[in-house]
């Protein structure tokens, strides 16, 4: 075992939090059965009590120890996608706390497929908890760097390099043989449809499912993932001195903060970082995060991206889902 897993494994048992690499994001992960361990998740984040934290597991058998019910369906998905980026919401049993799942009867459970995350799950032989490790409505981590900037010194993170995914898993729910996106992730509607339809498991989708912004899981709000300078999404190109003051204008209008995520303002719009994303959804979803936080960081007062309108659906639902959360301003 190497000396850094030791470590972590230790500040886990002992009640304590750590920063794990996934294929996602960045986990700021504590045991499932060490409630100081979870409620230090909270308070670090400043993460409101209401929002229910996924659980990692090291593999299906794993998981089996904390719901009430194995399906057909959670037993083919689980076969498909895992280790990686799918979250199954499934009926927990007494063994997972209100504490993580806010009082719900669901559990949502991950196995991620990162070799460190592996290891340390293993290791330390019961589930973790863990969020984002970012602070509440702000931009997840995609690297080491990005937690420490996020925490300081109060947090151990694991090196895991760059993830490979660079947005949060698909969340999936599976209530009987209804399924429901309650986030989109780069695992798609598609398929999940495909990997059923093979095997000839009966399912249905939930109403709404299907366009899937319009069902959201509890503590997804409307604002989430936000970078430290207003990021605005404009549908086309503007002369940067009347997109200045557009931007102005309707930034003064804004209420300082929504649903408990402050929304940044500068004092006035000088200079505009125009963001620029990969043609390709796969590689726009693995640079979004870290880009986002260099953007922030150029010294610019906003960031500006350009997003034209067909970008909102198929394989861009999961980015724009993101982006149209991460902005302050939609000017499209
Ligand atoms: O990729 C990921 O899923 C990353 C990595 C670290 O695994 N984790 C992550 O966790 O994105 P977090 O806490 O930032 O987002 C988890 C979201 C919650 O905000 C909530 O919307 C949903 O998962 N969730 C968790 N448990 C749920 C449940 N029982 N029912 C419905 N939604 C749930
Ligand atoms: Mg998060």
């Amino acid at each position: 075992m190497s000396s850094a897993i030791e470590k972590a494994v230790e500040i886990l048992n002992a009640g304590g939090v750590v920063g794990m690499p996934t294929e996602t994001v960045y986990g700021l992960a504590a045991r499932v059965d060490m409630p100081e361990g979870l409620n230090k998740i909270f308070s670090i984040k400043n993460r409101p009590f209401f929002d229910p934290l996924i659980v990692h597991v090291s593999d299906a058998e794993q998981a089996k120890f904390i719901v009430a019910e194995w399906s057909q369906i959670t037993e083919h998905l689980s076969a498909a996608f895992w280790p990686g980026p799918l979250t199954l919401v499934l009926p927990k049993n007494s063994l997972v706390s209100d504490l993580i799942t806010s009082g719900l009867s669901t559990v949502g459970v991950r196995c991620p497929r990162h070799q460190v995350a592996q290891e340390l799950i293993n290791k330390v032989g019961v589930p973790l908890a863990a969020p984002s490790a970012n602070k509440f409505g702000r931009t997840s981590p995609t690297c080491s760097q990005h937690v420490r900037d996020e925490f300081g010194d109060e947090v151990f993170v694991l090196e895991g390099g760059s993830s490979e995914v660079g947005i949060e898993s698909t969340i999936l729910s599976v209530e009987n043989h209804t399924l429901k996106i309650l986030r989109p992730g780069v695992i798609s509607v598609s398929e999940i449809e495909s990997c059923l339809n093979k095997v000839g498991v009966n399912f249905d989708w939930h109403e709404k499912s299907q366009n899937s912004l319009s069902v959201s899981a509890p503590g997804m709000l409307k604002h989430h993932y936000m970078p430290n300078r207003p990021l605005v999404l404009v549908s086309e190109a503007h002369p940067e001195r009347y997109l200045a003051s557009q931007i102005d204008l309707q930034l003064s209008q804004l209420p300082h903060e929504v649903e408990g995520v402050s929304l940044i303002r500068p004092k006035a719009v000088r200079r505009i970082f125009e963001l620029k994303l990969s043609e390709e959804p796969i590689l726009a979803a693995r640079e979004l995060y870290s880009k986002l936080r260099l953007a922030a960081e150029s010294g610019a007062d906003v960031i500006v991206l350009v997003w034209p309108k067909h970008k909102r659906i198929g394989e861009w639902t999961a980015v724009w889902d993101r982006l149209s959360k991460a902005a302050s301003l939609d000017l499209l």
